[in-house]
């Protein structure tokens, strides 16, 4: 399925710095009002050195909690949160069923994210059921070159794949600025090679624009 250019109606006020996901609730939100040690950096990007890639360290020391059931091939949203969008950039939403060895990517917004304060994403109908790590990627357009990175636990029911045939079928997230040779350069939309099957595109975004940076 391809959303083609939603374009937003939805301004973000400006308050605090940077950005987060504040639903589905990530791993120590402070808008999970069950979440016991809150972290109220939430919004910091990932470090530069890949030392808490990927969820900022979390899922390996948050006990486990299910925020929210997704039903294969049902409709949601996500929710961001803060002000300091540097002028967007490109973002991805992503499962993980192995723990957070690895990510696919179950939707791209490529340019003008996160100018919006809500995404709309279609849970897919192949994907397998069970405890799985969400996440929100997001690589900023101007500023210092980071990526920001909430995990999310969510349960998912009514899959018609497993974790293997979901792997194969849907892309590695796109991953950069945390000291793993791949960087993104500064005012350049990030044109992600592999965005999936769900791409919303920003303004001057298109499905024909060329994959940016190239990292192999
Ligand atoms: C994920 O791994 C951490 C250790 O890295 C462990 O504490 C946690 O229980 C694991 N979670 C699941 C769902 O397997
Ligand atoms: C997001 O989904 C919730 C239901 O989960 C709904 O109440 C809300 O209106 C949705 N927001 C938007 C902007 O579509
Ligand atoms: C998101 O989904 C809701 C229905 O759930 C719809 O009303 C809204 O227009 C959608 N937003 C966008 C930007 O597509």
């Amino acid at each position: 399925m391809i959303f083609n250019a939603i374009i937003s109606l939805t301004i973000i006020g400006i308050t605090s710095a940077h950005m987060e996901m504040s639903w589905p609730y990530p791993l120590r939100s402070k808008y999970d009002p069950q979440a016991t040690s809150a972290d109220y950096s939430m919004t910091d990007p990932l470090k530069t050195d890949g030392s808490n890639f990927p969820c900022k360290g979390y899922h390996t020391n948050t006990p486990w909690r299910s925020i929210t059931t997704y039903t294969a091939g049902q409709k949601y949203n996500i929710s961001l949160a803060g002000s300091a969008t540097h002028g967007g950039g490109s973002c991805q939403l992503s499962l993980s069923y192995d723990n957070g060895t690895s990510f696919h990517v179950i939707e791209s917004i490529e340019g003008g994210c996160p100018l919006e304060s809500t995404y709309n994403f279609s849970m897919p109908s192949d994907v397998a059921d069970g405890d799985a790590l969400f996440a929100w990627t997001w690589f900023n357009l101007e500023g210092n070159r980071e990526m920001y990175m909430n995990c999310a636990d969510v349960t998912i029911t009514g899959g018609k794949g497993s974790p293997d045939s979901f792997e194969s079928a849907y892309p590695d997230m796109f991953v950069a600025n945390t000291g793993n040779g791949c960087k993104t350069v500064e005012k350049q939309e990030i044109i992600f090679a592999q965005p999936g099957v769900q791409v919303i595109y920003g303004e001057g975004v298109s499905s024909s624009s060329p994959p940016f940076p190239s990292c192999s």
